[in-house]
């Protein structure tokens, strides 16, 4: 199985910049990207952040887009998104509980993908009629488990991030702990910063994003900062043994260089002074 996700893309009105970047031109420049080298990947994921301001015309002109793509494309809300705008323009994606959260059927298991939005803020939230939805499916649901979300349910030690990641993760934690031979990884974003670890044994990943990057300052206590890095969405192999999670920068303009062969003969010492 072969999977693309892509998170924080940031759409807004166009021609506004955020970061001193594009957000329209940097999810264009992400898509013909991914499409080319990755065409046969089998679904694309953007978890959340797909507006900037939550603004409906975002929301239009990315189902439109996506309406081009050959391929599924999941969606989910993040903090900087308008959860009624977005079920305006993507009804189908609104569950019974007024969530957006839905399963999606893969060639290996299951994607869930969750809701961690709340009003006014942007911190995340795993309340308990979204956790009782999670536990519901995860009893239900036989094969592995792929679960995708914008919040980080774990800390990552940068207390301006950590102040609005998702405030139930023990909540969020304690849904999943019963669950952890079934789900395979948690892919989530937010953070703007490529990140991995586990959480009860169970891994997590996270790409930067398509747009404006991250930088992890571990003394900051306010603010949050921003880095020149480039911009990226990740690419992830799964077997039924392995998980592969890559992050390709596709907004590195700089040189790809040869780097030889991995043959052990072509390695000399001599020659490969560079
Ligand atoms: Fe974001
Ligand atoms: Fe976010």
């Amino acid at each position: 199985m072969k999977i693309l996700q892509f998170t924080d893309i940031h759409l807004t009105r166009q021609g506004d910049i955020i970061g001193g970047r594009d957000p329209n031109a940097n999810f264009a420049k992400a898509l013909a990207h991914a499409l080319d080298l990755h065409g046969d990947a089998e679904a694309l994921f953007i978890t959340g952040d797909l507006s900037d301001w939550g603004d409906e015309d975002d929301y239009a002109r990315l189902k439109s887009i996506i309406a081009d793509i050959p391929m599924p494309v999941h969606l989910m809300i993040g903090n900087h998104d308008d959860r009624q705008l977005f079920t305006s323009v993507f009804p189908e994606l609104g569950n019974a509980d007024g969530f957006v959260q839905y399963a999606v059927k893969m060639s290996q298991g299951t994607a869930l993908c969750l809701d961690t939005w709340g009003p006014n803020t942007h911190a995340g939230h795993f309340c308990e009629d979204r956790a009782r939805w999670l536990t519901a499916q995860l009893k239900q649901i036989e094969g592995p488990v792929w679960l995708f979300m914008h919040h980080n349910p774990v800390p990552i030690h940068v207390a301006p991030m950590d102040k609005i990641m998702l405030l139930d993760a023990e909540r969020f934690g304690a849904t999943i702990a019963p669950f952890a031979q079934k789900i395979r990884h948690i892919f989530h974003g937010h953070c703007h910063l490529p990140l991995s670890g586990s959480l009860h044994g169970i891994p997590f990943s996270a790409p930067r994003g398509t747009n404006h990057a991250g930088w992890p300052d571990f003394s900051a206590t306010r603010l949050l900062a921003s880095a020149e890095l480039p911009e990226s969405y990740a690419v992830i192999f799964a077997t039924p043994d392995s998980v592969m999670t890559h992050m390709v920068e596709f907004g590195y303009a700089g040189e790809i260089k040869g780097e030889g062969t991995p043959d052990y003969a072509d390695w000399d010492r001599m020659t490969m002074v560079r």
